[in-house]
């Protein structure tokens, strides 16, 4: 790419994807490290002090095949106030990220990730499902359960936050996937972004079959206003950051 060297900041700024997409290129002779080595924080995140709360074992039998529901699968944004329950939410979260198989020191998942890394964190905001009390909940893969972030109503707020769509806050659950970039850059340095979202677009569709197995609605969001969506998941917008929403309900 030309004239990359000679740019002023500004310029640069204006067509910084075209810059990143050019910088982070592998080709024969080059596939190596661009940026600095980091290290890495591990694969796992956890609220220590949260309230726990167990999760239904998921059923790996439930709905139609493959190869209708991919035929099925559309996006819905219009929801009714009929809650989700329990048994659905353990199986969307299950579907998304949950352990299949461990060896040799990984735990792999239902969605691959690039190195086994795992930069990729799952958050759901809980509007409206059976036995759980509205708040922002966390997800942690090793052990089948969700944390309580932080009980309150996001409804108006993640809505806002989503540029104003309304289905953030008329479904039932919103799953919001986080980047912990340091985790794919202690690897792959700036390529790593690369790799963070694609591995969010894994997740994201294996939720989006598993919703429409269980006959749920559900819709990607990629419109969002980044630092609003951070700041209700508490996360620094660096370090770790939003990639992806999904909105799920009946
Ligand atoms: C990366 C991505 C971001 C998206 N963001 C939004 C969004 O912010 N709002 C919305 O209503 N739909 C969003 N969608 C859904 C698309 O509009 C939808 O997938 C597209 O219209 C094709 O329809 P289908 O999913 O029913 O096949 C997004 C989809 C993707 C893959």
């Amino acid at each position: 790419m030309s004239g990359i060297e000679d740019s002023t900041p500004e310029e640069l700024a204006a067509r910084i994807g075209e810059v990143y997409q050019e910088v982070t290129k592998y080709a024969p002779g080059k596939a190596g490290r661009i940026g600095p080595r980091e290290r890495n924080p591990g694969p796992y995140k956890d609220y220590p002090d949260a309230k726990r709360i167990s999760l239904p074992e998921p059923q790996r039998d439930l709905g139609a095949g493959l190869w209708g529901l991919l035929e099925k699968r559309r996006s819905r944004r219009d929801f009714s106030d009929e809650p989700m329950t329990l048994n659905e939410l353990s199986q969307l979260l299950w579907a998304g990220q949950g352990v299949t198989c461990e060896r040799h020191g990984f735990q792999f998942r239902t969605a691959p990730s690039a190195g086994a890394l795992y930069p990729c964190e799952t958050y759901v905001f809980v509007h409206l499902v059976e036995g759980l009390q509205r708040g922002l909940y966390h997800y942690p893969v090793r052990r089948h359960e969700i944390e309580l972030v932080k009980s309150g109503d996001y409804r108006a707020g993640l809505a806002e936050a989503c540029l104003g769509q309304e289905m953030a806050g008329t479904c039932a659950a919103a799953f919001a996937w986080t980047g912990v970039i340091p985790r794919c850059r202690s690897k792959y340095a700036q390529r790593a972004y690369r790799y963070a979202y694609l591995d969010a677009g894994h997740i994201a569709q294996n939720l989006f079959l598993a919703a429409e197995a269980l006959d749920l609605g559900c819709c990607n969001i990629g419109a969002l206003f980044d630092d609003q969506v951070n700041a209700l998941l508490d996360v620094d917008g660096r370090d770790e950051t939003i990639l992806y929403i999904a909105v799920t309900g009946r």
